[in-house]
């Protein structure tokens, strides 16, 4: 039924089909469409239905409403000069029922061993714990679109860190919000009175304003539902969100540190439901030319001594050093109440030197005292333009952090986990789409990564200069974004000696094998690199991962 120029009902079968499938063009403007069920609004999403041509389609499920009258009242914001009356619009021949919804991957730039969301668009890690053997990952899903919009936890799990398993969303948009980021921990002693051992979650609610919001679950992550009495940290600051949540074992409570402005909050909790703020961290310290996001804090052990000292992320959006977003953070000392930087406040640290590592934070419950950390592998200033469509961005491989001294100052450690080396298969000579190519080096040295398309990436150690870098101006499909076509340089504390390069379908992640350099760059060859060309003292070996 249309019934103005903007305005459709469209009356659903629920009876007979597990889905809709809705036709989504990404270039087409947005149509907001309420789920009514039986009188009801009982969802509401943002979908670009296709006004010319369905690029993908997306699923609605309609087994939630089963015996329910159904009805999606859309709202077009098209310009109907531009795009035709809306009557028009390829959408309404394109809508379709379906029992399945297939997500049998078509892009050639899918990674092999990083974890992707199955399809729709991706961006932070969320509410990462391990409880039984089993890594559970959420992330700020779309799961209408391959574009940001109706943030959603996405939820995977993995027995090794690298198979990944998408087991559907588990957290959903309500009337306080979307859902933005946030993390999750395993309240073994049920502090918060959900149950012993459930996964409490606190995440963002973006509404009208940012507010924190708890949610729990009781069958290891699987499902969640939502406390009554939501929010439960509110403040007018605009800003304000990401919260991380810990257990500190030192002061006995749950500790929790979010984004508020320009600076890093952090409360207290004895049930993780009333928190006490206790101070603020950043005000004059390090990078501040974006928006502080997505924070974590936690207590490293000094590599080589017997210290342990706190380390305090900070992801930022722009600022970053070669564009947009990167992850700094500060080492320093932390007593449950206030964070205390050992630095120099006009001191900036890295967490890796790629153009592609944003919103980092770690596990909660990571076995043996493990500190693991994943990254969504994009930055803001094109993850919109990558090419890729079923689905978009990627995660980093996970690294374990620690923390190293070097012409006293305190660095994070980054070293590729160990799950990994569990993964490496056969020995090859030749390079391929999916490898880990181990290269020993002495002194200066380069090696360039090429397809038979003439296609590269430069990598290039300066030993007197103490520098490496990745030059990707000449890597594949560059002209998505301006800001893509770069070269980042890395500074080398020590000599380097031996690399670990991480290739994929669509990214290169360069550690030195000590973990005091990371490098984490997307790339898109047409087709994958085969040939290495070496300068310099340098021996290689190839795996197959
Ligand atoms: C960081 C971020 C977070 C926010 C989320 C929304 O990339 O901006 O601060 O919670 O993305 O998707």
């Amino acid at each position: 039924m249309f019934l103005s120029s903007n305005h459709v009902l469209y009356r659903l079968d629920t009876k007979n089909y597990r889905y809709l499938l809705l036709p989504v063009e990404d270039r087409a403007e947005m149509s907001n469409i309420k789920v009514l069920a039986n009188n009801n609004q009982v969802k509401t999403i943002n979908v670009r239905l296709a006004s010319e041509y369905a690029d993908y389609y997306v699923p609605l499920d309609l087994s939630k409403y089963a015996g329910h009258e159904l009805i999606l009242d859309i709202h077009i914001n098209g310009n109907i000069r531009n795009e035709g009356a809306i009557k028009e619009w390829a959408c309404w021949k394109q809508m379709k029922y379906s029992d399945t919804f297939d997500i049998a991957n078509r892009e050639k730039f899918r990674p092999e061993y990083h974890h992707t969301p199955a399809y729709g668009w991706m961006n932070d890690p969320n509410g990462m714990f391990y409880k039984d053997g089993t890594w559970h990952l959420y992330f700020q899903h779309n799961p209408y679109g391959s574009l940001w919009e109706n943030m959603t936890w996405g939820h995977s799990s993995s027995k090794d860190l690298v198979h990944w398993k998408y087991e559907g969303d588990a957290i959903e948009p309500d009337a306080l919000g979307t859902i933005f980021s946030g993390s999750a921990v395993v309240d073994k002693n049920n502090t918060a009175g959900f149950g012993k051992g459930a996964i409490v979650a606190m995440y963002t609610s973006a509404g009208e304003n940012q507010t924190q919001s708890l949610a729990f679950s009781t069958d290891n992550g699987k499902t969640f539902t939502k406390y009554a009495a939501n929010p439960v940290i509110t403040s007018n600051v605009p800003d304000f969100r990401d919260p991380h949540m810990f257990w500190n074992d030192d002061i006995k409570k749950w500790n929790l540190i979010l984004a508020a402005g320009q600076e890093m909050n952090i409360y207290t909790s004895d049930n993780l439901k009333d928190w006490k703020f206790e101070s603020s961290f950043g005000h004059g310290y390090g990078d501040h030319n974006g928006v502080w996001e997505c924070p974590d804090l936690m207590k490293l052990k000094v590599r080589g001594t017997n210290k342990d000292k706190w380390m305090l992320i900070c992801n930022i959006n722009p600022g970053g050093p070669f564009g947009g977003s990167a992850t700094q953070y500060f080492v320093g000392d932390f007593d449950g109440h206030k964070f205390t930087c050992e630095s120099a406040p006009d001191v900036t640290k890295w967490m890796d030197y790629g153009k592609d590592h944003y919103a980092t934070v770690t596990f909660d419950n990571a076995p043996e005292g493990r500190h693991v950390a994943m990254a969504w592998m994009n930055n803001w200033q094109y993850a919109a333009q990558t090419p890729t469509t079923q689905y978009r961005s990627a995660n980093t491989v996970p690294r374990d952090l620690d923390l190293f001294e070097y012409e006293g100052q305190t660095y994070c450690g980054v070293i590729p986990s160990k799950e990994l080396i569990a993964m490496r298969g056969k020995k090859q000579n030749k390079l391929s789409n999916a490898c880990e190519l181990v290269l020993n080096i002495k002194g200066s040295s380069s090696v360039t990564l090429s397809n038979d398309k003439g296609e590269k990436v430069v990598l290039t150690y300066n030993e007197s200069k103490r520098t490496f870098s990745m030059d990707r101006t000449k890597s594949g499909k560059v002209d998505f974004s301006e800001a893509f076509p770069v070269t980042t340089t890395a500074p080398v504390y020590g000599k380097l000696k031996q690399l670990r390069i991480f290739i994929d379908n669509s990214s290169i992640e360069v550690f030195d094998a000590e973990g005091k350099m990371a490098m984490t760059n997307l790339v898109f060859p047409i087709t994958p690199y085969n040939k290495i060309v070496k300068k310099g003292k340098i021996k290689y070996a190839i795996y197959k991962m």
